[in-house]
């Protein structure tokens, strides 16, 4: 393994503001590949010297994102630490002290910042999120059943006869029709363009973002580089993620829908109006009044509109959900602020999708994980889950919550702007339900082989 001394020399030679593509792992700045099979497997660590030896073992199999389709793998595999897995595998007491505290503390910890409250308490939360004993998430992602098995079976060898680390967590998903996401909305449409990255841009998708917003080693919206975590090999094109499991009450989205509408045409105009796009992905502010599949279908199409020609709201509400976690250009004075709230989002769906027209729940789990991914979690997306997705202060919209991932107890209200009178909806019930989460550290490659040549450099 190379030796701290010879990465720094090669992060030297580097050019300081060229991002690094082929140190940065692909799930960071590529889209998953589309129709998509996948795995999460979560592992826990109990000796730290087997814990090195599989990351040596898996390190060959990291996608990069320049060359994702690693020869040796028919899949893609990334992989992310919590802050227990650092400790876990022995990171110098230094280097875990220099991690941000949110880090440190974990989602759990950070409840009452981000409103997991009531059912999304992380009391209620499954094993093994919530507890110490999250510490690799492996993200898995492939084309067919097949490939996924052959992915599987690597990451299986990279702890073959070592008994001092488990599989303590799996979960299968996988693309649903068309796309969608279980409330059958197409997803993945937006995200925001890292400058450098060298990913295809549509147009629609904004401004170039500064690279070190998204992947430390760079300058981010203010001029600023990341100084932490400790040492520099570490953090160079590292980043962090918020790993989310929710489950997506699908039927109790679908029969309140019809109890506030009096068609089938005017439920889907609410349910627009919730999430601010038809479920075929055209955007409320381009097709007011009915939808308009072709613009949904088309990238190049689906994302070129502004706030600016919608400054009541009256297309698209204030209050949905993606006005609120992506203004765009909708808070005036606050551009610049826009650009340092976002972060890059990975979601799948697992789960079986509920068959269209039922409005009694069949007990099935179901919904979508995201991986949320940015280098400053608190001003991303804790920020963005606080204040824009769980309160209402920022649109003057009181303690409204965002009528998708608000959750209400029956209690929730969604403010529909329209003229002459606006319409409010009430009692708003949950239709999402967090199962689950933890913030993890996604280091470049280079970190890795670092990480995983520890006992030479720590005998
Ligand atoms: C089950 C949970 C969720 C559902 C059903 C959902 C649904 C959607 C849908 C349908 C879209 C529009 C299509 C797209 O661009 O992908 C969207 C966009 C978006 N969502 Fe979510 N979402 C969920 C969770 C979250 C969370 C937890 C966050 C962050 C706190 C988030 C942030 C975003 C962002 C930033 C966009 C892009 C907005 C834009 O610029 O158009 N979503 N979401």
């Amino acid at each position: 393994m190379a030796s701290e001394a010879q990465i720094g020399a090669n992060i030297q030679a580097a050019d300081v503001f060229k991002l690094e593509v082929s140190d940065v792992q692909a799930t960071v700045l590529r889209p998953r590949p589309r129709p998509y099979k996948g795995e999460y497997v979560i592992l826990r660590i109990d000796e730290a010297t087997q814990g090195r030896e599989m990351l040596r073992r898996l390190i060959p199999h990291v996608a990069p994102a320049d060359d994702w389709w690693v020869p040796s793998l028919p899949g893609w595999l990334g992989i992310a630490f919590t802050y227990q897995g650092l400790k876990a595998l022995g990171l110098p007491q230094a280097s875990l002290e220099s991690f941000h505290k949110e880090f440190r503390e974990g989602m759990a910890a950070r409840a009452a910042v981000l409103n997991d409250v009531g059912d999304n308490d992380p009391s209620n939360w499954e094993y093994p999120f919530g507890t110490e004993d999250m510490h690799v998430a492996l993200a898995i992602y492939s084309k067919d059943d097949k490939s996924l098995e052959t992915v599987l079976e690597r990451a299986r060898q990279s702890h073959h006869q070592l008994p001092g680390i488990s599989v303590v967590y799996r979960l299968k998903f996988s693309e649903l029709p068309e796309g969608r996401n279980p409330f059958g909305f197409k997803d993945g449409l937006h995200n925001p363009h890292v400058e450098g990255s060298g990913v295809p841009v549509h147009a629609g998708y904004g401004t170039a973002i500064k690279p070190g917003e998204f992947i430390m080693g760079y300058p981010d919206e203010l001029g600023e580089t990341a100084n932490s975590p400790e040492p520099a090999v570490l953090r160079r094109n590292g980043t962090f993620l918020a790993f989310r499991k929710f489950h997506t009450r699908v039927a109790a989205f679908r029969k309140y829908l019809s109890e506030q509408a009096s068609s089938p045409e005017e439920e889907e105009l609410l349910a627009a109006k919730m999430v601010g796009r038809w479920r075929s992905g055209a955007p409320l502010v381009l097709a007011p009044e009915r939808d308009d599949p072709k613009l949904g279908a088309d990238p190049n199409r689906n994302n070129v509109f502004s706030y600016d020609d919608d400054t009541r709201g009256l297309k698209c509400p204030f209050s949905s959900h993606i006005r609120r976690v992506n203004p765009r250009d909708a808070l005036k004075n606050d551009l610049v602020a826009t650009n340092l709230h976002y972060f890059l989002r990975r979601g799948t769906n697992y789960g079986p999708p509920l068959p269209a027209g039922v409005l009694e729940d069949d007990g099935a789990e179901r919904g979508g994980v995201f991986l949320l991914i940015g280098a400053h979690l608190q001003r991303q997306f804790e920020f963005v889950q606080s204040q824009w997705v769980a309160d209402g202060n920022f649109i003057n919209h009181g303690t409204e919550q965002d009528p998708i991932l608000g959750n209400n107890q029956a209690d929730g209200v969604f403010t529909i702007p329209k003229h002459p009178l606006r319409r409010r909806l009430h009692g708003l019930p949950q239709f999402v339900t967090v199962r689950g989460g933890e913030y993890c550290f996604m280091p470049g490659l280079r970190a890795l082989k670092w990480m995983a040549g520890l006992d030479a450099e720590h005998p």
